[in-house]
């Protein structure tokens, strides 16, 4: 049998560091926390978690700091089956890191840094592997790193996913026209086309250069989509769960779509398969496993 598809994922791994609070009280506060857990979270390395649950095999291209943070991400990113042989350890940097307060109720405070001295140069990044890849999956938080793995997946033949998170307009302008599969959030829509709404955003993916499909995820309204030549778009509804936590439903989905187009699925199917994905971590606060998904798509 041949091996499962390879998805590269490129971009953010963040130290999430949760705290579970009574209450967010203003300043000068000190605060106990009922309880604690650390973890990695970012777009891109949630995105490689999720494919490597769903069947794939999964690597991530990315840097963090030679700090207290940094090494236990590497770990626990091999610890999911993630190859980290892409991940930069930059001496002198510190890795992004995000403190997660959540109260009783499930609301959130979230402070977050995004890491520093981390270099933008993406020189050492080993792309003669993405010969070898189904696809590429990128969020935008490195922008150097983004340009340079496209072109060479371009090259290569290999799709180019972009989760077109919140970013600055001029960071997502650059980078639509680099990707294959320029799939935003609501956020990311209106950074990159700031005035317009969401079907004009999508028109202008599409018109910036040899996109082939732009989409927005609309959470529990699932997403909506549009292929190069198609003249209206297209809404796959999202699966009716009870949610419990949509924290990483746009990352899950993003690896589970790069997944879908590695494994050569056509774009309708693609949007099926990533949508269920979001729906189950939403539902669960966990990353689905393929048979869990199968049984969502078979509507067990
Ligand atoms: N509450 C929900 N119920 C069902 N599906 C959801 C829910 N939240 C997210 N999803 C699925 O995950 C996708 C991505 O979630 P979304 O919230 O749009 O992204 P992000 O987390 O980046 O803001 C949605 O398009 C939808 O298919
Ligand atoms: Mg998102």
């Amino acid at each position: 049998m041949a091996s499962p598809p390879l998805v590269i994922c490129l971009g953010n791994v963040v130290a999430d560091h949760t705290f579970r609070v009574e209450d967010v009280p203003a300043p000068p506060a000190k605060i106990a926390a009922r309880g604690y857990s650390i973890g990695p979270g970012g777009m891109a390395a949630n995105a490689a978690i999720a494919a490597v649950r769903l069947g794939g095999r999964a690597a991530f291209w990315g840097r963090v700091g030679e700090d207290m943070n940094g090494e236990p991400l590497a770990e626990a990113l091999a610890a999911e089956g993630v190859d980290v042989t892409g991940l930069r350890r930059v001496p002198g940097g510190r890795t992004p890191v995000g403190a997660v307060l959540v109260d009783p109720r499930g609301e959130r405070t979230i402070i977050s840094f995004r890491g520093s001295g981390l270099g933008t140069d993406p020189g050492w990044l080993p792309l003669d592997r993405l010969k070898g890849a189904g696809a590429l999956c990128c969020d935008p938080r490195w922008p150097e790193g983004v340009a340079a793995a496209a072109a060479a997946a371009r090259a290569a033949g290999v799709p180019v996913v972009l989760d077109g998170e919140r970013s600055e307009t001029r960071i997502l302008v650059d980078l639509v026209p680099r990707v294959d599969h320029a799939i935003f959030s609501v956020p990311g829509i209106a950074n990159y086309a700031p005035g317009r709404g969401p079907e004009e955003g999508l028109r202008q993916a599409l018109a910036s250069g040899p996109v082939k499909v732009a989409a927005v995820t609309q959470g529990e309204k699932g997403v909506l989509w549009m292929a190069a030549g198609d003249d209206k778009p297209t809404r796959t509804p999202a699966f009716a769960v009870e949610a419990t936590n949509t924290t990483g439903a746009g990352d899950v989905f993003h690896g589970a779509y790069a997944l879908a187009v590695a494994e050569g699925m056509d774009t309708p199917r693609a949007m099926r398969f990533a949508a269920a994905a979001g729906a189950l971590r939403a539902r669960d606060a966990a990353t689905p496993t393929r048979a869990m998904l199968d049984g969502m798509l078979a509507g067990a």
